[in-house]
């Protein structure tokens, strides 16, 4: 049986990536769906994926993110994308997409989109956009994991100036902010970073046992 574990060892943050690499179609399709498939709270969705594939864009990104090569050298590049804006009717559609594909009755689907409703107009911007970022992680951490098991090289980024890529990437005109970056490709042969032993805390300090 596999072993997952031999995997997130194999995983690590991508200092340098091979530049004449890329990632296969199909496997790139299969971070998408993975994407997709992300639990979030609520099941709303909050969240955009934007997949770069080109060079003269990525080269303008380096600027935007402190000067990482990365983000040049990889073969895609996601941009973890919130929506700002979670109104009525975004809450709406959710349940509109729940009723179509489930069937579900609107009196069970109704109280619950009436909570969610009065739960989202209780919340300001900011309010939005904390509770947003944290689905972006979790959506980051899950396509980490799936990077890993298909033995496609990444790097996590919160290193990028989140208002130069939604200005580059015209991601302000649709209501999106840029929140994580996740440059995906090969390794090359010589970032060192490949060969470093990972720094982990020890096991005894990060769990509890609770018997
Ligand atoms: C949320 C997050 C943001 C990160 N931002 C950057 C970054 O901007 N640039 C970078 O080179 N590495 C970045 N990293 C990589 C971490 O430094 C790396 O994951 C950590 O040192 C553990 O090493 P490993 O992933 O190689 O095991 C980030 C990691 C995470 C989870």
């Amino acid at each position: 049986m596999r072993d997952i574990l031999k995997d997130l060892e194999w995983r690590y943050a991508v200092k340098k990536f091979n530049s004449n690499s890329t990632v296969e179609e199909a496997k790139v399709d299969k971070l998408k769906k993975a994407f997709n498939l992300t639990a979030t709270s609520y099941g709303l969705q909050p969240l955009k994926l934007v997949v770069l594939a080109n060079k003269s864009v990525q080269k303008k990104l380096v600027a935007l993110s402190y000067g990482q090569e990365q983000v040049v050298q990889a073969s895609h590049v996601l941009v973890f994308c919130i929506e700002k804006k979670i109104d009525d009717k975004y809450i709406k559609s959710y349940f509109h997409k729940v009723k179509e594909i489930r069937g579900t009755d609107d009196a069970v689907l109704e109280p619950y989109q009436q909570a969610l409703i009065k739960e989202f107009s209780k919340k300001d911007s900011a309010d939005i956009n904390s509770w947003a970022t944290k689905q972006a992680y979790l959506a980051m951490g899950n396509l980490l994991t799936v990077c890993a098991l298909e033995h496609i090289d990444a790097c996590p980024m919160e290193g990028f100036n989140s208002e130069g890529y939604n200005k580059l990437l015209k991601l302000d005109d649709r209501g999106l902010n840029a929140v994580l970056v996740m440059p995906v490709g090969y390794r090359a042969e010589d970032d060192i970073f490949s060969a470093f032993k990972k720094v982990r805390r020890n096991l005894e300090d990060t769990i509890i046992e609770w018997n």
